[in-house]
């Protein structure tokens, strides 16, 4: 059979996407994740990792994956219901549905599989899911698996998620879940989870809130999205990828018969292996630290650097996305100019990267930075001059 068509086929969208500048390139990395990493036999400073309570390359973080792997080994070579279900697992789950106040919790190999799992065993064609327009790509994947009926809102829009609510409403839902990112991964922009609540209990429905970009340093304790809105909500998915020690994982947070049910019928976790014991021992040490003072003392100074970062490359003149979260998008327009920019942040000892499409629409481009706890003041000011720098050589600014 003849099968040169289909390779012509992907060589020539390939080169179509480099054309539009759209090309991610992967730069490797020759370090622990942190505030300064080396790359190419350089160190540089590193404005964009997920690692929001420096936790990533944390010595202790570390250290608990390692006694874990030496307790329990490298993995289990089972999904969890058949011989899969560690000690580690049980205390993790836990562990995470304490910290963020929920009767208990369900791990996954990773967030996009939690995001993936929650809505199908729950909700069926007699139900409806009213999604933001701006949610992660995995809500996305998780609901289009999901038979329930779908209304979107435009992003953040009170008054579009209420028409939403009220034509789920009157095409006769049985259960309606509202479904949003709390702290949006792109813009850095913070669910309005208090007027969704009111709405919520207007219309009775339920929230589904991911809290990838909020667990660990939003609200208080780091509780998350809703906790910085003073709300509750019925389902928290969340990973440990990103504040929680940057390991990976994801989990779905909500009551224990929600969570009884999703072991029973959720196919990502069915269907495949279960989280390895290293990952269950960081994430544990990193909830213990975000949870307890350290944890306090970690969010002022991510507070702290966001703030400042914020200030300077306004009176810079660059064009930010506003807000206080410790995303920071540095808005470009172009996708080739965001490409050229990074790479000259780089030269210039600060690893960044242009964002493009798909990721985000096109002709939003940017340069997504993010702060973290474990970088200085100097850090943060070496990097404002380094935008200056480029900026001014590209005629950003
Ligand atoms: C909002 C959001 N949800 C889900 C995910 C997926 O997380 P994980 O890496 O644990 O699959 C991400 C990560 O990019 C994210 O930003």
């Amino acid at each position: 059979m003849q099968t040169a068509t289909f390779h012509d086929r992907i060589a020539a969208e390939l080169s179509d996407i480099d054309a539009q500048g759209l090309t991610k390139p992967e730069r490797v990395i020759q370090s622990r994740q942190g505030p300064v990493i080396e790359v190419g036999g350089r160190q540089v400073l590193n404005f964009c990792a997920n690692n929001y309570l420096g936790l990533g390359g944390d010595d202790r973080v570390v250290a608990a994956a390692n006694a874990a792997t030496d307790r329990r080994g490298a993995g289990t070579a089972s999904v969890r219901f058949i011989c899969g279900t560690l000690d580690i697992h049980k205390e993790l789950e836990r562990a995470i549905a304490d910290y963020l106040g929920f009767e208990d919790s369900i791990l996954f190999a990773a967030a996009f599989d939690a995001n993936g799992g929650l809505f199908e065993p729950l909700f069926g064609a007699e139900d409806a899911i009213v999604s933001d327009s701006l949610n992660h790509a995995s809500i996305i994947d998780g609901v289009r698996l999901c038979k329930a009926k779908r209304y979107r809102f435009a992003t953040s829009d009170m008054a579009d998620l209420e028409a939403q609510l009220k034509a789920a409403r009157a095409d006769g839902a049985r259960d309606i879940v509202i479904a949003t990112d709390g702290a949006f991964s792109m813009d850095g922009y913070i669910a309005k989870l208090d007027e969704i609540r009111v709405l919520a209990d207007r219309y009775g429905a339920l929230i589904m809130v991911d809290d990838c970009h909020a667990t660990g340093f939003l609200g208080p304790q780091g509780k998350g999205s809703y906790a910085h809105h003073g709300v509750k909500v019925d389902f928290v998915t969340g990973t440990f990828g990103k504040a929680l020690g940057g390991a990976m994982g994801g989990f779905i947070c909500a009551t224990s018969e929600v969570v009884q049910l999703l072991k029973q019928r959720a196919r990502p976790y069915l269907f495949s292996n279960a989280l390895a014991p290293s990952i269950c021992g960081a994430s544990l040490e990193a909830i213990r630290i975000a949870q307890g003072p350290e944890g306090d003392t970690l969010r002022t100074q991510l507070t702290a650097n966001a703030a400042r970062f914020r200030s300077a490359m306004t009176e810079a003149g660059f064009d930010l996305l506003p807000g206080q979260h410790p995303i920071v998008p540095v808005m470009l327009g172009d996708a080739r100019l965001a490409q050229t920019m990074a790479a000259r942040m780089l030269e210039l000892g600060v690893y960044v990267i242009g964002f493009s499409f798909p990721v985000v629409p096109r002709g939003a481009a940017r340069i997504r930075t993010q702060m973290s706890a474990a970088h200085t003041f100097d850090h943060i000011d070496q990097a404002v001059a380094a935008f200056t720098t480029a900026g001014r050589e590209l005629g950003v600014i």
